[in-house]
């Protein structure tokens, strides 16, 4: 069997956890309509806009883990920075409703909660790569022997071009100091002990291990707190890419003592379209004002920053790692997002968004049995809301399925060269979606 169904043996605390909602027996209309009524978080599906079909029906849309939707309050959040420049212009990043000149901190709070940091350790700003790149220029400092990067084998390509650059940067060879940990032979996923395996073994040769909170194409979630422990008793920085767990799973950065993560928040943090990233750098690095860093003047102490003098003095603390100061009108959507997840709560939407893909689970296999194979390990925390799936069809018929989906209104994507990717976002979807979902499958593939 290619996929791995259940968190293996010998992985912490994974035993017995299904991903399955208790309740439910049968995965049909009358199941999924008693969890929907029972559901705490299903008025916030009106918070957003949904995308319509052709036929003028609401799309069923399961693609918050690439672009999630658009928070109904993103407008108005958007809106009033537009008024605001139009009646303030330059005084707006003082005077304005919501002062541009301190916009990024009132990001840190909700962003530190949803990563389980203290709201100095985190910091909004530039985008995913730019700051996996920025972090790296801090915390990928080769020295003598201790010079590899570890990766995971299908890492997101962005990912890893960043790290053969940074070799590059430093004049080594990616042959010989990029290592990467792949899965086992026709296994889709990576154990556990593995991954703890390979960070020991070339341990003294490492100086940065980087990972994925999920795993952006089979939607494993890795046990990042063994890891990041691992990584840190051999001596290695720690990094983490946290595209597609940030408002997914609940993540404890700061007691898990990762050097840095980076994310963007266009995906389940319905931030729209290439809006601004984060960055968590642990406290311990807070005064660290000794290590490489790539300046500019929103890193400088805030206070002083405004006398122009010619020497950089960072802020303590994640805010140190800025560089320019921030785009108002790309975070402005952000702002509205982050309120909903305030007022929804992190652990209500983890509750639902196990019952969710538990039950996109069971419905698919239900309707499908063999026709399908679901990637994604089974056990609740070991993934987030993505089921990967590979149609047993051959690829380009099971290509034409994914498009036949979309044609029926149900959005989800594929990544090449197998993968068809469905992922309810409990803020805005139902039981009923995903059940609609799974009987579209059924009919198209
Ligand atoms: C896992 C992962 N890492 C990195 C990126 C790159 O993000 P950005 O374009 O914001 O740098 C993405 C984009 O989807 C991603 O999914």
């Amino acid at each position: 069997m290619r996929g791995l169904r259940h968190r293996h043996a010998g992985t912490a605390g994974a035993a017995g956890v299904s991903g399955r909602p208790a309740a439910v027996g049968a995965c049909d209309r009358a199941a999924a309509a008693a969890l929907d009524a029972a559901d705490p978080l299903a008025r916030f599906a009106e918070e957003f806009h949904h995308p319509m079909d052709v036929r003028g029906g609401r799309q069923i849309y399961l693609c918050g883990h690439s672009l999630g939707l658009q928070p109904v309050a993103a407008a108005t959040v958007v809106e009033q920075e537009l008024r605001d420049w139009r009646r303030l212009a330059v005084s707006g990043h003082w005077s304005a409703e919501r002062p541009w000149s301190t916009y990024h901190e009132r990001l840190s709070g909700p962003l530190a909660t949803l990563v389980g940091a203290a709201p100095d350790e985190v910091i909004a700003m530039n985008s995913l790569t730019v700051n996996l790149h920025l972090m790296m220029v801090s915390f990928f400092r080769p020295s003598g022997s201790r010079n590899c990067i570890l990766l995971e084998k299908s890492a997101f390509p962005s990912d890893r071009y960043a790290v053969v650059s940074q070799l590059r940067f430093h004049g080594l060879d990616p042959d010989r100091h990029l290592i990467e940990v792949a899965p086992r032979a026709d296994e889709s996923c990576l154990r556990t002990e593995d991954l703890i395996d390979a960070i020991e073994r070339h341990g003294e040769r490492l100086a940065l291990v980087l990972l994925p909170g999920v795993q952006y194409l089979t939607g494993q979630a890795l046990e990042l707190g063994a890891a990041i422990a691992t990584a840190r008793r051999c001596g290695a920085g720690i990094g983490l890419d946290l595209a597609h767990s940030i408002g997914n799973i609940p993540a404890r950065l700061h007691d898990w003592g990762a050097d840095f993560a980076v994310w963007c928040s266009y995906k389940y943090l319905n931030g729209g379209p290439g809006t601004i990233g984060g960055c968590f750098v642990h406290e311990r690095h807070a005064h660290a004002t000794d290590l490489p860093r790539f300046a500019g003047w929103w890193g400088h102490d805030a206070a002083t920053r405004f006398l122009m003098g010619p020497d950089f003095a960072p802020m303590p603390g994640a805010s140190g790692w800025q560089v320019s100061n921030p785009p108002i009108l790309a975070a402005a959507p952000l702002v509205a997002s982050l309120d909903l997840f305030e007022r929804a709560g992190l652990q209500r939407l983890r509750e639902k968004s196990i019952g969710l893909t538990g039950f996109l689970q069971a419905a698919i296999e239900a309707r499908l049995g063999e026709r399908a194979e679901i990637i994604t390990p089974s056990a609740a925390d070991a993934r987030g809301c993505q089921l990967s799936i590979r149609l047993r069809r051959p690829a380009c018929e099971a290509k034409r399925c994914h498009e036949l989906l979309g044609a029926a209104g149900i959005v989800g994507d594929w990544r090449e060269p197998d993968i068809l990717r469905l992922a309810p976002a409990p803020l805005y979807n139902s039981y009923e979606d995903v059940l609609l979902a799974a009987e579209a499958l059924e009919r198209v593939a």
